[in-house]
């Protein structure tokens, strides 16, 4: 990274996988990485010379930094999710938003089933067994998890990745796939899902998963409102953003018995901190945002904004 040419300087917010990265420079352009938060006014002054940013996100790209930006021709966010970026800003300013949807599809899809295995068998408790020295004999009836094996699962936002989740688990444990999407969509080759409302989906799932964006609409579904409405014992898993739900309703679905354990990728707020009322809870299961966080998909996630970065420009 970092070197010169006079195509066009492109800058990242935050360190990626690079490799890919050499192609920007083969085709002329200048790539460097921004020393200081995307706020501060040094970074500000290095943005007026850019032509792209490749942005993280956490990074918050709205009105007010588009009308001081509104030289940009690409902002390519390093993620699927693009509900940092106001978009219309962008669009009215005439800048490509650009993301790595499709590459992180099987890498999120993973890590949503990584939480649902680690719930269901109850992780958190039973790592502590042994990490605390507690594990002293085979128990017939120690901390037991539950099958997964012919159980429905409820998918809400039946996007890319949710269709990936479900069809995964759906070989796997034979589980009865049912959705929720705000529009009507067409369902990958080789996987049964059955199309129900809002309030179905809530009720009727043994596990029910959130893949859907970040919209005025779905902020703050997971409530206590919908909550209350599961099945006793049901399971949780948001990979989607934490804004979706809320942390404290979550709580009193536990304490209440409604929900048996919640695997979170995301967190509301994040970073998740030790004030949250889910910190440390045994049957909470979290993991930092890491739904891409595989060397594979990060590497083909470069690629994908190398690709959107040139095309943008015109040079491919
Ligand atoms: C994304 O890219 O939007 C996902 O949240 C990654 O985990």
């Amino acid at each position: 990274m970092n070197q010169k040419s006079n195509s066009g300087l492109i800058l990242l917010t935050d360190r990626i996988l690079e490799a890919p990265l050499q192609q920007l420079i083969d085709h002329g352009l200048e790539v460097d990485l921004l020393d200081t938060p995307l706020e501060d006014p040094k970074s500000q002054e290095r943005i007026k010379d850019a032509v792209g940013l490749i942005t993280m996100l956490c990074d918050k790209i709205d009105k007010e930094f588009i009308a001081k930006n509104s030289h940009l021709k690409i902002i390519n966010n390093y993620a699927v999710g693009t509900n940092n970026i106001d978009r219309d800003a962008c669009e009215k300013a005439g800048i490509i938003v650009g993301n790595t949807p499709d590459v992180l599809t099987n890498a999120s899809a993973d890590l949503a089933l990584t939480l649902l295995l680690g719930v269901t068998r109850r992780l958190n408790y039973n790592t502590a067994i042994v990490k605390e020295g507690r594990w002293k004999k085979w128990e017939p009836i120690g901390v037991l998890g539950n099958d997964l094996t012919g159980k429905t699962l409820g998918i809400y936002g039946m996007g890319r990745i949710g269709q990936a989740f479900a069809y995964k688990c759906q070989k796997a444990f034979d589980m009865n796939v049912i959705y929720y999407n705000h529009r009507e969509k067409e369902i990958i080759k080789g996987l049964e899902a059955t199309p129900v409302n809002e309030s179905e989906i809530f009720s009727n799932s043994d596990v029910l998963s959130f893949h859907c964006p970040l919209t005025e609409s779905t902020k703050g579904k997971i409530n206590k409102e919908n909550l209350a409405t599961m099945k006793s014992g049901s399971f949780l898993i948001n990979i989607s953003r934490g804004e979706v739900h809320r942390e404290e309703d979550i709580l009193w679905a536990i304490n209440e018995g409604i929900l048996g354990g919640v695997g979170l990728d995301v967190t509301n707020p994040e970073p998740m901190t030790s004030d949250s009322p889910l910190f440390n809870h045994p049957d909470v299961l979290v993991t930092p945002h890491i739904g891409s966080g595989t060397i594979e998909t990060r590497m083909a996630m470069t690629q994908c904004c190398v690709d959107n970065i040139l095309q943008a420009l015109g040079i491919k």
